[in-house]
């Protein structure tokens, strides 16, 4: 049935379903920036939002819903739609292609020992990627009225803008990513099959955006060096030819095959009216008291809040917090890093292995420097949003040092909730650090010496300083709301 006039299609969902033992069914919401980003959507908004079943309890939600949309009370009054892929096609593109390859490839994540091996195995699960993405465009053509706005959302589904073109040529579409790009150099180590592929994908839309111009820039300059297609850049409109060199404005349009497909780029920034209402519930204020008893009375903190990922380098930043208790001694019983590590995509060896250095590490520096009173590392490993949210609260010094991330909302939520101004220690890799960078204390994420130098200047900022800082950072990180961000990806096509 085309009932659609917008559509919405990623692979996360807004909710993920428990299935009980009695058979019944639990939502939860789900967690990352997409779906912060996603929250916008509102009952009001006349969109369907169409995604993945992630497990067992999603499948069956799907099998109950049928051709229908899900429980509108689970969904937050959305309009949902989950696909019930076959659990080994899924499990081959999510798994396999989208965070095995594709996330590692814009998070310049391959580094020994993860090294690329692209390999019998590979190319199966490089046809279930093809199908998976298949199934969306099969679901979204056939949800769409005439001449809906359809916005497809990451790296998981890279290639459903050319699949629906292809389905509903009277569509406007959009892709958007919520990564990273690579650039052409390291992106080229894909099979050139697939990399084309991604890039073919991605162009069969009317418009790719992006959350800052560096990740736009880049996908301009990997079409031109993988596609040898044409580049348009600001101040320009004959289009740029030169395969390796860089114009000096900012890619705007790419041209291919006859078509054109814009680019847009939309800072997604953090929801401060739902963030501060939020932050001072009940269940906030408990984990606060909770908190604060953990950390001691007179001491400061570091806190961070990341999945267990390891594009957020945890574990440097735990190294860096060990060499400033090492080389600033007056730190010690005198500051808690509380860590919260949430697990993810833990279907992969590569990340259950790394969230067992991030235990090790935290445990070495406890045995290392705590005393009876103090326990130097608070490391929590069980996801619970309302005491993030308390942690942003009381927090004296935020450590946000991925290698590289899209933007990383944490570093534009602390600011907005932080109760008394929060230093802010941001990598210079984070997109967030384009509209952050100057009231932040910016790192090289790989340099764990200078990292621990600015944890140092961190907690020794003075009052005030923080507290404008904080305001500064507060209002940037506001700038664009996940509503306005919507918006105006919409308005755009
Ligand atoms: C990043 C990606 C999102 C993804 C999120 C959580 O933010 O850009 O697409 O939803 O990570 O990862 P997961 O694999 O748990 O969905």
């Amino acid at each position: 049935p085309r009932t659609a006039p917008i559509l919405v299609a990623s692979n996360r969902g807004p909710v993920s379903y428990t299935l009980g033992e009695d058979g019944s069914l639990t939502a939860r919401r789900g967690g990352g920036g997409l779906v912060s980003g996603l929250s916008a959507i509102g009952p009001d908004a006349n969109a369907v939002w169409v995604c993945a079943a992630l497990g067992e309890g999603d499948r069956e939600a799907a099998r109950r819903a049928g051709d229908s949309h899900l429980n509108p009370g689970d969904t937050g009054g959305r309009q949902v739609r989950m696909l019930d892929i076959a659990p080994d096609v899924f499990a081959a593109a999510y798994n396999g292609v989208a965070n095995s390859v594709l996330w590692f490839v814009h998070h310049l994540l391959y580094q020994t020992p993860v090294e690329p091996v692209f390999d019998a195995e590979f190319a199966e699960q490089w046809a279930a990627y093809e199908s998976y993405n298949a199934a969306f465009a099969d679901a979204l053509a056939q949800e769409a009225v005439d001449e809906a706005v359809v916005l497809v959302q990451d790296y998981h589904l890279a290639l459903v803008p050319a699949m629906l073109r292809e389905r509903r040529p009277d569509l406007r579409i959009g892709h958007f990513s919520h990564t990273p790009w690579a650039p052409p150099d390291y992106y080229r180590l894909l099979p050139d099959d697939v990399a084309a592929g991604v890039l073919r994908g991605i162009l069969g839309g009317d418009r790719a955006a992006f959350l800052t111009e560096r990740w736009a820039n880049a996908f301009a300059d990997c079409c031109a060096a993988v596609l040898g297609a044409e580049i348009v850049r600001d101040g320009d409109s004959s289009g740029d030819r030169n395969r390796d060199g860089h114009g000096d404005g900012m890619a705007t349009a790419v041209r291919f095959e006859g078509r054109e497909t814009r680019l847009g780029v939309h800072g997604l920034g953090a929801d401060a009216d739902f963030l501060r209402e939020r932050s001072r519930r009940a269940d906030v204020d408990e984990r606060l008291s909770t908190l604060r008893a953990q950390i001691g009375p007179g001491r400061k903190s570091i806190v961070r809040v990341d999945r267990t990922e390891l594009s957020k380098n945890i574990v440097r930043g735990l190294l860096a917090y060990r060499r400033l208790l090492e080389t600033h001694p007056e730190w010690r019983e005198r500051v808690v890093h509380v860590a919260f590590a949430y697990p993810s995509r833990q279907d992969l060896a590569v990340y259950r292995d790394y969230t067992e250095r991030v235990r090790r590490i935290a445990d070495e520096i406890n045995e290392e420097y705590g005393t009876e009173g103090w326990t130097p590392v608070a490391l929590h490993v069980k996801d619970d949003f309302a005491r993030s949210l308390a942690a942003y609260r009381l927090a004296d010094v935020a450590l946000v040092n991925p290698i590289r991330d899209g933007m990383n909302l944490v570093a534009k939520e602390v600011p907005v909730v932080s109760e008394r101004g929060c230093a802010l220690v941001l990598s210079r890799e984070a997109g967030a650090y384009a509209e952050l960078g100057e009231d932040a204390l910016v790192v090289n994420p790989y340099d764990v010496e200078g990292t621990a130098r600015a944890l140092h200047e961190a907690l020794r900022m003075s009052d005030d300083e923080r507290a404008d800082r904080t305001k500064r950072l507060a209002a940037a990180a506001t700038a664009l709301p996940p509503q306005a961000w919507f918006l105006a990806q919409l308005g755009a096509l």
